[in-house]
Parts: C-alpha cells; sequence; structure tokens
C-alpha cells in the first residue's frame, strides 16, 4: 500500500469514467468548478485523491495523473441513488442554496450517505501517511471529519465547504443537523467562500451543539475548530497560456464569423442546474426581444448548458422547461439563419470555453446561489485585451470579488433587463475600467493562493490546540 502525506477527499476524481455509446469507456475530465479547480493544484504535488470515478460497480486501474495518485471508491447503484442522487443532490445541495428547489427529505438516503461517508473516510485512513494531511471536501462528504478523527486521531484534518451554507433556519429544517453539523466539526479547520457561512456554523454549533462558537473558531469537545473565507479561484496562468494558443485566437474568429461579425454576442456557460437561474434569464431576454429593445440582427445569445446529474427528476423537468422556452424564442423570434439563441447542451472543453469567453460581448452569471461561480472568474482570466462586460448575480460568491461588474438581483426581471441593457450600451472606457480592476483581483487571488492560504491556515490551525 502507497500512502502520501497529503490525501484530498472529494467525491468525484478528477477523472469520469465515461461510457461511449458502443460500450468503450474512455476517461474524461470530470464536470463542475470543484474538480477543475483542485485538479489544477494537485497536479504538481504528490499526493493522493481519494474520490468516485463515476459510474456504478468495481472500478478499474486508474492512471495517475503526474504525481498525484488516484484511489477510486466504488458506488452500488443502490449508493449512487440514495448518497448522490438523493442525499446530496436532492437534500442538502437544494437545502443550501437558500431552498430554490424543495429538499426532499428520505430517511432512507440518509443510511446510504452515512455508509458511504464511511467507506470514503476509511479509504482516506488507508492512504494516509502517519501525521498526514487530509483535506475533504464539500456537502457530499460531511461525515467524513469526524469519522475519519476516530479512525485516525494522528492526522490533521481540513474540511473546505465549495457550496454556499445555509442561514440557521434552512440548515434547521434537516432532520440529521446534529449530526451533520458535528461531523463537520470534526476538522481542524472547516473553510467557506464567505465568511457569512462561518458565522451560521458558529450560531448553530452554539444553539445544537452546546459549543462556543465565534466568528473564527468553535471550541467543542475542549478541541478549537478554526473556521474562515478562503474563496475559491481559477488557474489564471492557464488561462492566459490557453488564450495565445493558435487554436484558441482560430476559434475565437471562427465563432465570430459565425454568429455574425457586427453582432453583439451575449454568452451563458453553466452546467444545467436550476440553481444558475437559467430560465429567469432566459424570461429577460425573450421581453426585451418581445419589447423590439434588442433585435436579433444585431444581437445573439449563445447559452451552453452542460448536461449534468441527469437522473434526478428536478433536473430532467428543469431540462425539458429550459427546451421548450429556447424553442419558443427561437420560434418566435428568430429568422431564417439568424436564430436568437445559440442553446448547446453539450459539455465544452477549455480550450473551446476559451474561443467562447474571447468571442463574447456580455457574460452574463446570473446564479440564483452559488458558492462562488469560476466561468464568471473564467471569462476575465480569457480576455485578452479590456473590452468585454460582465453581468453578474449579487447571489454568486464570486460578487464580493468582482464588485466591478455590472451586479444585479437575477430575481427582478425588470432589472436583470435594464442591467443587460446597461452592459450592452456601455462606454468601452468604463468596461476597460472595470475590466482592469476585475483583472488585477484574479491575478492575485488565483487558485495557487487559495490552496497555500488554506493549507497553511490549517497547518497553523493545529499548533494552536491546547
Ligand atoms: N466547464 C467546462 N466545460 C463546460 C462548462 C463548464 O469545463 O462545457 C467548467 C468551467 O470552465 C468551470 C466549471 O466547469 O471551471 C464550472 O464551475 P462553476 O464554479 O462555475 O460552477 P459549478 O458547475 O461548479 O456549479
Ligand atoms: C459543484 C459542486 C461539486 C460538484 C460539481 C459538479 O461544483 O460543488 O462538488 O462536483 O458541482 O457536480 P457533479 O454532481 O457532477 O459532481
Amino acid at each position: 500500500l502507497r500512502q502520501s502525506s497529503l490525501v484530498v477527499v472529494a467525491n468525484r476524481l478528477p477523472l469520469d469514467d465515461n461510457v461511449a455509446p458502443d460500450g468503450a469507456c474512455e476517461w474524461r475530465r470530470s464536470p463542475g468548478g470543484l474538480a477543475g479547480a483542485l485538479h489544477a493544484i494537485l497536479e504538481q504535488t504528490p499526493a493522493t485523491w481519494v474520490g468516485w470515478a463515476g459510474g456504478t460497480g468495481q472500478a478499474r486501474d486508474l492512471p495517475d495523473i503526474g504525481t498525484l495518485r488516484l484511489r477510486p471508491v466504488p458506488l452500488s447503484e443502490e449508493e449512487l441513488r440514495g448518497y448522490y442522487e438523493g442525499f446530496a443532490n436532492s437534500t442538502l445541495w437544494p437545502l443550501y442554496h437558500d431552498a430554490v428547489e424543495q429538499p426532499v427529505f428520505d430517511r432512507e438516503w440518509w443510511l446510504a450517505y452515512r455508509a458511504v461517508n464511511r467507506r470514503f473516510a476509511e479509504a482516506a485512513a488507508e492512504v494516509a501517511e502517519p501525521g498526514a494531511t487530509v483535506w475533504v471536501q464539500d456537502y457530499h462528504l460531511q461525515l467524513v471529519p469526524q469519522l475519519l478523527r476516530e479512525l485516525r486521531p494522528d492526522v490533521r484534518i481540513g474540511f473546505f465547504l465549495h457550496v454556499p451554507f445555509p442561514p440557521p433556519e434552512l440548515f434547521m429544517q434537516l432532520p440529521r443537523r446534529v449530526e451533520l453539523l458535528r461531523g463537520m466539526l470534526g476538522a481542524d479547520l472547516v473553510g467557506f467562500q464567505r465568511p457569512q457561512a462561518a458565522h451560521n456554523v458558529a450560531q448553530l454549533a452554539a444553539k445544537l451543539l452546546g459549543a462556543h462558537g465565534a466568528d473564527d473558531a468553535i471550541i467543542l469537545d475542549d478541541r478549537v475548530v478554526r473556521t474562515g473565507a478562503f474563496p475559491v479561484s481559477i488557474d489564471v496562468a492557464e488561462m492566459r497560456t490557453l488564450n495565445a494558443r493558435p487554436y484558441v485566437v482560430n476559434q475565437a474568429h471562427q465563432l465570430r464569423h459565425d454568429l455574425g461579425a457586427h453582432k453583439r454576442v451575449l454568452l451563458s456557460v453553466d452546467r444545467l442546474d436550476y440553481t444558475k437561474g437559467i430560465e429567469h434569464r432566459l424570461t429577460a431576454y425573450s421581453e426585451l426581444l418581445r419589447d423590439g429593445r434588442i433585435k436579433v440582427r444585431d444581437t445573439v445569445m449563445v447559452q451552453v448548458a452542460v448536461p449534468s446529474r441527469e437522473q434526478v427528476e428536478s433536473y430532467r423537468g428543469l431540462r425539458d422547461r429550459i427546451e421548450r422556452e429556447v424553442g419558443r424564442i427561437n420560434g418566435e423570434y428568430g429568422r431564417v439563419g439568424e436564430p436568437a439563441i445559440h442553446y448547446l447542451n453539450q459539455p465544452f472543453d477549455r480550450a473551446d470555453l476559451a474561443a467562447l469567453y474571447q468571442t463574447a460581448d456580455v457574460m452574463v452569471v446570473t446564479p440564483l446561489r452559488d458558492g462562488m461561480n469560476l466561468v464568471a472568474k473564467e471569462f476575465v482570466a480569457a480576455r485578452r485585451d479590456d473590452s468585454g462586460a460582465l453581468v453578474l448575480s449579487e447571489f454568486a460568491g464570486a460578487a464580493a470579488e468582482l464588485s466591478d461588474a455590472f451586479l444585479v438581483n437575477p430575481h427582478d426581471v425588470d432589472g436583470l433587463k435594464e442591467t443587460l441593457l446597461q452592459a450592452l450600451a456601455a462606454a468601452p472606457e468604463d468596461l476597460a475600467t472595470r475590466m482592469k480592476a476585475m483583472r488585477d483581483h484574479i491575478t492575485s487571488h488565483d487558485i495557487h493562493a487559495w490552496a497555500r492560504a488554506y493549507l497553511t491556515a490549517l497547518e497553523q490551525s493545529q499548533a494552536l490546540v491546547p
């Protein structure tokens, strides 16, 4: 058995075992912000990543990625339903995102969630060297810190939540709220995207566990659990290298040509998820077309909506509604050879995304709630000059950092319409000032700065335990 001094534990491995229609298997990069962000920092660090490889049944052998070893945790059909689709994505995900979709509470799912969390903790305990650092990620694995502490009191345990932590009145709805809170507080350092989350957890720890809770530390069972905000980011250097690649530059020219050289391009890139506000955005766009305030002969929208969690009921319903609405908008306002919206229900690789970001005049990122939203940061990093506008929801974690974006409340459709028009009409000097400020911010707050800040705080956190 090979052991590591740094172990990352996340539901997904950075490679997804993808079965093609002809039954052949291939490995491809996992969806979502978490896998991409950690992949970027671990590629050059000797470490082990414990996680699920996608699919069900016995995992096959996985290739190392540079110095990163992959340790798969297989899931059965039943576990996939109860743990991943059920408790993680039908209970916690909607609840943690302001219950914009009704969370479902199912007692069977909890059993699967607990059993799978235990298996992840055991796998981590097996591969961690004595005194290792184990960094547990996200809402799927909220019980792992405490379970791991029981198995391996010698290791240093970090936990980072990539999604929002809800206000106490929402968290209190969870039938297993005490176990979930205790599980997470098994870590030495619990990191969040925003300071408000640490505040919420401190309040809950006092109320539910009788702990002494402050916004930066909680004293529980004679242990000090440090808490704090560490906003996640992107690999800015990688993005810049990508920007300059001839393929990306050519692709951006081609896209511009295909979309219409004279047209203003609005772009959105999301997983097809109800938290992303895609329907609100389509309503705003459609009303602007209806009112004649934008016209298909000079404006076009590109919506990338990557398939996500397709076995979960609420996601299927969402896809149906979005596709019907896109069809309606194109049917009513499109012209031959000139659709109002290009809708792409497929994943794009990083080079093609960079080309899309470079082509957009206005990037529209309007989630109803989002832990961070890395797409917003990627758009800023992908620009090769100071042009381009970012319309950004106030309810994305990124809004706290990118305050020079055109900030908007996506629930307010009239406000959204006005903000889209304002971004389309903004003067180049205004856009340049905004873009420079946002670029400066992400350059000094990239993914490496995030990992350094978190891991340094984790190292110091244990030193402080009495
Ligand atoms: N992404 C991708 N291909 C796509 C669409 C998105 O690789 O076709 C990536 C995107 O570059 C970003 C991540 O998926 O790094 C999405 O992260 P974000 O934080 O915006 O949202 P999440 O999906 O994690 O909720
Ligand atoms: C969000 C979550 C991640 C998750 C990703 C993709 O970013 O915070 O933990 O991996 O979405 O979702 P999926 O269900 O495909 O892993």
